[in-house]
This record gives structure tokens, sequence and C-alpha cells, in this order.
């Protein structure tokens, strides 16, 4: 007799003789098995297969047995190997490009890291800047984005690193030179405009510090000087005569300008915003609106694209809008998520052509019990036929395990 029945309440002997779904959408070669390991009935719901079909003439319990020596249900192989949700000692394996790429990436981005803390310092102090360390360094940057778009991007939301002014200034840099690679900008171009975020906010040194770290509003005398910090940073570059593009110059002091000429500190409209600076104003929102202060939390990606998509057609062109999306990802890697079905993942790819659908590592099941085999899913290939589907962004200090786990972090 063939039965429907719930995939959490299949048991080891039981003859599964439909999956209802396509092959492409169930993990076996065929849509017929007999249940010999618990793994199989974790691999159906890990697909988000919820019921199935059995044939009891060919299961091998059509006797009903005692209570003590009956299989186990998953449920209750689950309940008896309940462990807090941690992730497997083992670990994760490579399993992408962009896993090649973190260790190169995260040597570069450490380093950078390092020169623009000098870069900051020497600005406090009033000290000779050394662009050619930070060229070098932007250089390494650019080679990372160029053997992957996405790997330094996702270090940055991965790792968090304290102090503000510094790290802000190496983040907008990353964000613009991978958003510039998906533009299909020269390596030249993308030197220049790494540069230029490099410098960005150096301004902020000459801004006292009660009104830089002033936790509440600003008062608009305060928020007057706060402005100056544009034009400030150009300025640095300028006084200390630094051997740079003159459009370095440009994307440090026109950071701030808008397409509707709110922006300051020249009130440029339109196309007199040269491209790059656009791109540094872009990251600098982005970053500033994603990072965690003292005295706010960090928005979500996704809340805080859907923030600079209100923005599009006033302060920003909305064509370059639309590209910064497509190139940061409404789902970033290291994002935490739950898919429809129950089960947790971990962002580990951006599909640019399909934001929505983003490669994933399925960690945990819909009762929260982590996978000692995390499995790599295109969401893209299961989108149609109501497969799985990103249901919400669980926030990091909720996820209750760090996604940094499922990369390949170490040098
Ligand atoms: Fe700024
Ligand atoms: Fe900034």
């Amino acid at each position: 007799m063939i039965k429907k029945i719930a995939t959490k309440d299949l048991t080891l002997g039981m003859f599964v003789t439909d999956v209802g779904r396509s092959w492409l959408n169930h993990p076996w070669k065929s849509k017929t098995r007999l249940l010999s390991d618990p793994a199989e009935i974790r691999e159906l719901l890990d697909y988000g297969i919820e019921e199935v079909y059995i044939d009891t003439e060919k299961s091998k319990i059509k006797q009903a047995r005692p209570k003590t020596t009956a299989a186990p249900t998953l449920a209750q192989a689950r309940m008896a190997s309940a462990k807090p949700a941690q992730p497997p000692s083992k670990p994760p394996e490579v399993t992408s490009e962009l896993e090649r790429e973190l260790p190169k990436a995260y040597k570069a981005y450490s380093k950078a890291l390092d020169t623009s803390k000098a870069l900051v310092a020497a600005c406090y102090m009033n000290k000779r800047i050394e662009v050619s360390e930070v060229q070098e360094n932007v250089d390494e940057l650019v080679e990372s984005v160029s053997r992957n778009q996405d790997a330094l991007t996702a270090l940055i939301k991965l790792r968090r690193f304290d102090d503000y002014t510094y790290t802000h200034c190496l983040n907008v840099s990353v964000l613009s030179i991978s958003t510039g690679k998906a533009l299909g900008l020269s390596d030249e171009d993308l030197r220049v405009l790494g540069m230029g975020t490099m410098f960005h906010d150096l301004g902020k040194t000459r801004i006292p510090a009660y009104i830089l770290n002033k936790p509440g509003k600003l008062t608009d005398q305060e928020f007057e000087i706060m402005r100056t910090h544009a034009a400030l940073s150009a300025e640095i570059i300028l006084e200390q005569k630094l051997n740079v593009d003159d459009l370095v110059i440009k994307v440090a002091r026109y950071h701030h300008e808008r397409m509707d000429g709110s922006g300051y500190p020249d009130h440029l409209k339109g196309n007199e915003i040269p491209n790059l600076a656009t791109i540094c104003g872009l990251s600098d929102v982005y970053d500033a609106l994603t990072s965690d202060r003292v005295y706010h939390k960090g928005k979500l990606p996704h809340d805080a694209l859907k923030f600079i998509y209100s923005l599009r057609g006033t302060h920003f062109e909305p064509s370059w809008v639309d590209r910064f999306v497509q190139s940061v990802g409404i789902y970033p890697p290291g994002s935490v998520v739950e898919l429809n079905s129950g089960h947790v993942g971990v962002v580990m790819e951006i599909n640019h052509g399909s934001l929505l659908c983003p490669i994933i590592k399925v960690v945990a099941d819909p009762n929260g019990v982590i996978s000692n085999r995390p499995k790599l899913v295109n969401l893209k290939d299961y989108a149609s036929n109501g497969g799985w589907s990103i249901k919400r962004v669980i926030p990091p200090s909720e996820a209750g395990f760090d996604p940094a786990y499922y990369f390949n972090m170490k040098e």
C-alpha cells in the first residue's frame, strides 16, 4: 500500500517510493530507497522535503515492534543527540573561489588596516604621509578584488575591527574598489578610487573631538563644523603636496556631494560630481549605516540598502544606486538567513545576476540542530516550484554561532 507520510516521521526500514519532487530537487539519484541510514532522512529534510510516499509492502518494518526496539524517528534521534548550537569541531572545507581568496584578502586587509591607522595618526600629529605605502596597500586590495570581487567585502562583514575612523576609511575603500570592479573600471581607475577613498575622511582629524564623538544629535552650528571635513581631507593632500592623481583629491572633497545639489562643500549637481566620488559617497553611506557605533547598532545590510534605495533619484543617480546594490548584494557573504523551510544558512557567495538567491551553506535544521556536514546550496537552483527561499535575515547577535567559522579565514 502506498502511504503519504511526514518526512520527520520516517523510520529506518521504511521503503520510500516517491519524494514528490523532480530529480533535480531532491538529494538522491533515484526517488525510491529502503531507508537504512538516519542521514538519508536528514538529507530529505535538508532539501525542504516535508512529505514523502512510502510503500508499506516493500518496507521492512511491517510488524509492529515493541517500543524498546523500534527504529528511532529522526526527531527521537535528535532528542537523544541534542547538542548545544555549536558548529562541528572539524574545520570547514574550502568550497568556493571566494573562500580560496579569503586568506590572501585577509593578509591584504590586515596590512592596509595598519597603514590606514598610521595615516590617521600622521594627520593627527601633522606628520608626513607616506603615500607610496598607501598606494602599495591599495594595489594589493585591487589585486584581491580582481581575483574575487566579494572576498574583501565578506571580510568586512565577518571581522569587526574596533576603532571607527581608520577602519571606516579602509572599509569604504574596499567597498568602492569592489563596486568599481563590478562597473568595469580599469585597474588604473580602481587604484585612484582606492587612494581617494583611503583619504576621504582624513579631514575629520581636524574636527574637535567633542563634535566627532558626540553621541546625540549635532546642533546646526556643530553640523556646520562637521561638514567642513570633506574640504579639509582635500586640503591635507594639497598641503602635504602628495604625489597623487587630481581625482584622488576630488574623491576626498566631493564624497558628500549629492545629485540634487543638497550635498557639500560645493553643492555640485548631477554630472558635475565625478563618478568616482559618487561611488565613494554610496560606499560611505552604506558603511556608516551598517557599522556598530558606541551609541547605535548598525543596520542589517538589506535594511541599509533599503535606505540607500530611498535616496534614489534625489541624493544619488538611480542607475548608480542599482549598480551599487548589484555589487554589494542584498544578502552579502556572512549573512545568516532563515529559509522558508525553517533551515538556517550562512551566505557564502552572491549570485550577482540573482541577488535574492545567493549560494548558502545550510548549517542548521528547523529544530536548530547544527549539521556536521553543512550542505552548499545554490538557492538559484531551488527557487522554482516553491522551493527554498530566504524568509528573513537573522541578526548576528541572535544567530547563536559565528558565521566566520564557515569560511576559511586562516592565513
Ligand atoms: Fe565623510
Ligand atoms: Fe566617510
